[in-house]
């Protein structure tokens, strides 16, 4: 008789209320359609992101991590003695190592992610490599964050936001983004935060549209996200990726175009396409070294240093502890 076991898998119950599907029925009845790039985020669409990171084409993961690992005592050298060092959007957390390893006066990392799946697993790697750091991780939408760890209530704070996911951000919401991790980090915390830089055309387009199409495939995984969690219908091959740079909003725009007149059922909602509709997945938005300065500067933050290639910018701000406190 074998002695093999097989692992009983239950599929999770399919959610038709709730946040996700409240979003993504308002974003689909919208004129024109959309919906939220933070979605993208399931297991998934995570490890997706991780291969998009790998790729020839996508200049930004090797341009921050190269400005990183070679300023890492730089950069490290603004945060508070004996802090935390708080991430948003930490992903697989392979930017904050460059950090990490670079200081010995981070005492606390609270990585903070949409997808606790992804976050678990990688948080739980970091102990080997760092094993004098307690690691807090916190598994939700960075937006809603209303409190950190009671664990590090003692410790100031030093907080990191690569990736230039604050470009996926409209420029109000950044600056209220910014605003919130300043309430959040405290009087006296530092901010690094990596911000991709307007560019060539056609640099920006091939980073959005890789020869071997996993962007592409990241880009419709959400189709698939909907079909598995909320019940849809949605039929992927349907629907095509497109990626173009909006020179006049200085942003990437990525949409799913349909590629035929359909019907798709979700939630008992009805969502009619057209050929060729699409539905406005992403923004991601490029700003100049001084554009970025002067979004931060008008959100609570002094910009102190940047570090930069030239395609691709690392900004070390200061809170502006007298403009902030009014926000408390
Ligand atoms: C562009 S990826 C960057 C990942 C990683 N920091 C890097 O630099 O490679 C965005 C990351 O932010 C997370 N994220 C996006 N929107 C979020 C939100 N509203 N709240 C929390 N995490 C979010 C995603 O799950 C993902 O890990």
């Amino acid at each position: 008789m074998s002695r093999a076991r097989t692992a009983l898998r239950v599929a999770p119950p399919l959610e038709t209320s709730g946040p996700f599907a409240a979003d993504v029925i308002a974003g689909l009845t919208a004129k024109p359609k959309r919906l939220p790039p933070k979605y993208f985020y399931d297991a998934a669409g995570s490890a997706l992101f991780e291969r998009i990171t790998h790729l020839d084409e996508y200049y930004p993961t090797r341009s921050e991590l190269a400005l990183l690992t070679e300023h890492a005592s730089a950069i490290a050298a603004q945060f508070p003695p004996g802090c935390a060092l708080v991430e948003f959007g930490s992903g697989s957390s392979r930017k904050a190592r460059s950090l990490l390893g670079a200081t010995a006066s981070v005492q606390a990392y609270v990585p903070v992610d949409i997808c606790g799946e992804f976050l678990l697993q990688d948080a739980a790697q970091l102990p080997r490599d760092f094993p004098h750091l307690a690691i807090y991780p916190v598994a939700t939408d960075f937006t809603q964050l209303a409190e950190l760890p009671a664990e590090i209530a003692s410790l100031p704070r030093a907080g990191f936001f690569p990736g230039s996911t604050i470009g996926n951000f409209e420029p109000h919401e950044a600056a209220r983004f910014l605003r919130h991790a300043g309430s959040l980090l405290g009087a006296g915390a530092v901010f690094a935060v990596g911000v991709d830089l307007a560019k060539a055309p056609d640099i920006l387009y091939r980073a959005y549209n890789d020869a071997e199409g996993v962007t592409a495939k990241f880009n419709l995984n959400l189709l698939a996200r909907i079909n598995r969690e909320l019940g849809a219908d949605f039929d992927p091959a349907a629907f095509e990726h497109h990626a173009f740079y909006n020179a006049q909003r200085s942003r990437i725009e990525m949409h799913l175009a349909s590629t035929r007149r359909q019907k798709v059922r979700i939630c008992g909602a009805t969502i009619e396409f057209r050929a060729g509709e699409t539905i406005h997945t992403e923004n991601s938005y490029k700003y100049t070294i001084e554009s970025f300065r002067a979004l931060a500067h008008g959100s609570g933050w002094s910009p102190v240093a940047v570090w930069s290639d030239g395609l691709f910018s690392v900004h070390a701000l200061r809170r502006s502890d007298a403009e902030q406190t009014a926000d408390e």
